[in-house]
């Protein structure tokens, strides 16, 4: 990998000291080893970590109770086996204690068998609570507000986390934990709060050209995390220019992994963080 110290200098522009950020390119584990194991579960971010992952990804969802769980959907459908009042529906409309209750291996396996293994269906649905319990500071976080508008209090609910488990610092002195979102206005409010924070604002494939953007970005994010079909040169150019991180998503596929790395950018999201740094290691 190749030590870049400029961006460290260069980042987060409006929030005063800069984090030293982790030497890039980032090997970012879309929701753990998604590609070898159930998204968002202890094996799929053991296995992340083997595999020689930087940062371990969440995705927030809140309960009913107001508790933050680690799930991709707004629904349990997809991934949650169990009783359908517990397991089907709105993770939001759930208390933890039903939530407790779902598997989220056994889908993986029907849908993959060539991956299978007997004990995944005995993962379960995570609190981020129990994901810091597990790791603590020894592993670097990407978290995702998911659908905050929908969760008021989330923001707050995350800070109050990072703080209880000692993070707070590590994500504002040396980028342990990114926050990112698709909301602009979940990223301000935490922004609002703590303005040390790393953030990382997300752009969906339908952006369009995202550069026109960047200067109101670069009030309040590190970065941004684009769908890779919307970077080009111009855009890395873009974001450079002004400080910003660029870590596109979600990249599987090793001639896209060189496509980006070729154009400077600072990492990626991947389901198959093995295939990166194989790549990664190639140059
Ligand atoms: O957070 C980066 C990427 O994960 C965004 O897409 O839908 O997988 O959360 P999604
Ligand atoms: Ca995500």
């Amino acid at each position: 990998m190749t030590f870049r110290p400029w961006i460290l200098l260069m980042a987060l522009p409006a929030a005063g000291c800069p984090p030293t950020l982790p030497e890039s390119p980032h090997n970012i584990a879309h929701r753990g080893a998604s590609g070898h194991a159930p998204e968002h579960t202890f094996a799929s971010w053991d296995l992340a970590r083997t595999m020689g992952a930087d940062y371990l990804e969440q995705d927030l969802q809140m309960t009913a109770d107001g508790i933050l769980v680690v799930v991709h959907d707004e629904t349990l459908d997809r991934t949650a086996r169990g009783a359908p009042d517990d397991c089907r529906g709105l993770v939001r409309e759930k208390t933890l204690e039903q939530i407790r209750r779902c598997e989220v291996g056994s889908w993986f396996n029907e849908r993959y068998p060539d991956r299978a293994r007997p004990e995944y269906p005995q993962e379960r649905i995570r609190t981020l609570d129990e994901v810091f319990q597990r790791y603590g500071r020894e592993v670097r976080y990407y978290i995702e507000t998911k659908q905050p508008e929908e969760a008021p209090g989330m923001e707050e609910a995350l800070l109050e986390l990072l703080d209880r488990h000692g993070l707070t610092q590590g994500a504002e002195a040396e980028g342990q934990v990114l926050i990112q979102s698709f909301s602009a206005a979940s990223l301000q409010k935490i922004h609002g709060m703590n303005p040390r924070l790393p953030l990382i604002q997300l752009l969906g494939s339908r952006a369009g050209n995202v550069v026109p953007l960047l200067d109101d970005i670069s009030a309040y994010a590190v970065g941004i995390g684009p769908a890779s079909s919307l970077v080009t040169p111009g855009v890395v150019a873009a974001a450079r220019a002004r400080g910003l991180l660029v870590h596109p998503y979600t990249v599987n596929e090793p001639g896209e992994m060189r496509r980006l790395l070729d154009l400077g950018v600072d990492g990626m999201f991947t389901d198959h963080p093995d295939r990166l740094a194989e790549v990664l290691s190639e140059r």
